[in-house]
């Protein structure tokens, strides 16, 4: 339904990219930004959307906003009429491939949250949609961790569910669901590192 996105986005550069995709004929918006490219109100904008759902206060986001953000991560985000109504978060990071032998990198989905206000109205699939754009123009894999109530809706955007035996996560605690999106090869294990 939003393939059109691999036909009308333009690609400015690498993950140091602002990516803006404006379709014709509504009130959409959809944005991808390295950290380092946003804004002050931006930042402000996705702390206040995420204490919508994630209630730790205003101050609480901002801080771990500052703390956790990385310089590379990328920040997609989603508007109606210049309001900020979608978010996403694509955090570069570290992955290890055991049949190779060497590390490379991938990019977690980390957030994904429609304003409540907005919700019931399929665009979390048309935010998914502009993330895996984002995610194949990249040029990395992604990989994302979901409960197990999740894994169909991300299926229906595309990703695939591993098999647990084919991947681990060491440096965070994990006993749910990964998933990934846009697999370079066929790797026989993958070894996730969620925090470098
Ligand atoms: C998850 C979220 C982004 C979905 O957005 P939404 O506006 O509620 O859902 P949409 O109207 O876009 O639904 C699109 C489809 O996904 C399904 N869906 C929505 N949320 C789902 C969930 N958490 N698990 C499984 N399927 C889900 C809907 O049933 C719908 O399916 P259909 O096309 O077969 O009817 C939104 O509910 C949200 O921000 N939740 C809080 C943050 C959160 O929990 N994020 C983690 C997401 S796994």
């Amino acid at each position: 339904m939003y393939n059109y996105f691999f036909l009308n986005i333009t690609v400015l550069c690498n993950l140091k990219m602002k990516i803006t995709y404006r379709p014709e004929d509504n009130n959409f918006c959809l944005k991808s930004i390295a950290s380092s490219k946003l804004s002050n109100i931006e930042i402000i904008q996705i702390c206040l959307l995420k204490d919508k759902n994630w209630k730790f206060g205003i101050k609480s986001q901002l801080k771990g906003f500052k703390n956790n953000i990385k310089k590379f991560d990328l920040h997609n985000l989603f508007y109606i009429k210049s309001k900020l109504a979608g978010y996403t978060l694509l955090r570069k990071r570290t992955c290890k491939i055991q049949n190779l032998k060497k590390n490379t990198h991938y990019l977690l989905l980390d957030t994904l949250i429609i304003d409540k206000k907005y919700r019931g109205m399929k665009f979390s699939n048309l935010l998914m949609s502009f993330n895996n754009t984002i995610i194949k123009q990249s040029g990395f894999s992604s990989f994302l961790i979901c409960k197990t109530e999740s894994v169909g809706f991300y299926k229906e955007n595309n990703w695939t569910k591993l098999s647990n035996k084919d991947f681990s996560v060491i440096d965070h605690r994990f006993s749910s669901n990964g998933m990934v999106f846009n697999e370079k090869e066929n790797f026989k294990k993958y070894i996730f590192f969620i925090n470098s």
